[in-house]
């Protein structure tokens, strides 16, 4: 039996040109998952660069290469300073983020980040974290699930869906794909049946693994980290992730506060590359569906 691929990685090509590899640079790779940015990485890097690459996934970890340019850090990137400091390396020359979960989290049948299998509900990355999908359909209140589905999955039926996990959590324990599946398959258009259910486990796995507050710890610590000149990386998968991204680039921080200096110039510590958030191409949409909603933005660190 052919083994399903990892991942296939998205705008590789977009991405290298947006680190501007130097051959003696110092890259970080925050989402490790496969390995396919990283690898293209070390291809263009000399013997004196070298490569950090971040997964809080402890199966990402089998993909590590074998290279002395290269350094797996199995954790959070939201620790990502910490985990450099510990290097002692104080700056980069470029980071690159590609967010959200692997091909590998989709296609593995057991760990409930899919509609697709019957499983338990976990949607974990990291294994050793405590909240699971189960916990937050359990514990959560009616309008805490209604906002996640809002907000995170841009559902229209978010508090319908909300109240019947709540009716029905009294009844019986949401464990399974299954269990919720027979809840909310009622309340979702079957014109566009796996586009919602996408949604809805898309809002759920945000929520277990807290991918907005990591997102925005690791930007701002990032900036931090780059030496000037240096390149900021992020391929984005939904439109609030995107915004995070967009408005930090703008203003430099996550809040999107425009800070303005004496004469009214807007003052932050990072420049935009490329003005229009850049797209895969039909052509790698074709071979590589799962890229379709990818969007890469590009910013640099001032003050070179
Ligand atoms: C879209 S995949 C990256 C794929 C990778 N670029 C490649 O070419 O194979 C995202 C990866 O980042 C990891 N990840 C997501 N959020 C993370 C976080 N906050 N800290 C560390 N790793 C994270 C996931 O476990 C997953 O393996």
């Amino acid at each position: 039996m052919q083994m399903p691929v990892y991942h296939i990685p998205a705008l590789l090509e977009e991405c290298m040109e947006g680190l501007d590899i130097k051959p003696d640079g110092v890259y970080v790779d925050v989402t490790f998952g496969g390995g396919g940015h990283s690898r293209e990485i070390l291809n263009r890097i000399g013997s004196k660069g070298h490569l950090y690459s971040f997964d809080q996934d402890e199966d990402a970890q089998s993909n590590a290469i074998n290279d002395e340019r290269f350094t797996f850090v199995y954790s959070n990137f939201r620790y990502l300073k910490n985990f450099m400091l510990y290097h002692q390396v104080e700056a980069v020359d470029g980071v690159l983020a590609d967010l959200g979960v692997s091909f590998h989290h989709f296609d593995d049948s057991q760990r409930g980040f899919s509609f697709r299998f019957d499983a338990p509900l976990d949607m974990r990355m990291n294994k050793r974290s405590s909240m699971t999908a189960a916990d937050v359909l359990a514990v959560y209140s009616e309008e805490q699930l209604s906002q996640i589905f809002y907000l995170y999955g841009e559902l229209r039926n978010a508090r319908r869906i909300a109240s019947a996990i709540v009716a029905k959590r009294s009844v019986a324990p949401i464990m399974t794909t299954g269990n919720l599946l027979e809840i909310v398959t009622p309340f979702i258009n079957r014109k566009q049946e796996k586009k919602e259910l996408a949604q809805l486990f898309q809002a759920l796995r945000i929520e277990v693994n807290h991918e907005m507050d990591s997102l925005k710890t690791m930007l701002k610590q990032a900036v931090e980290l780059l030496k000037p000149g240096g390149r900021l990386v992020v391929i984005t998968y939904h439109s609030l992730e995107d915004r995070i991204v967009k408005n930090f680039i703008k203003t430099g921080n996550v809040e999107g506060n425009v800070e303005k200096d004496f004469f009214g110039r807007v003052e932050t510590p990072l420049r935009l590359v490329n003005n229009k958030v850049i797209v895969p191409s039909d052509e790698e949409i074709m071979r590589n569906p799962r890229s379709r909603s990818a969007k890469l933005r590009i910013a640099e660190k001032g003050g070179e």
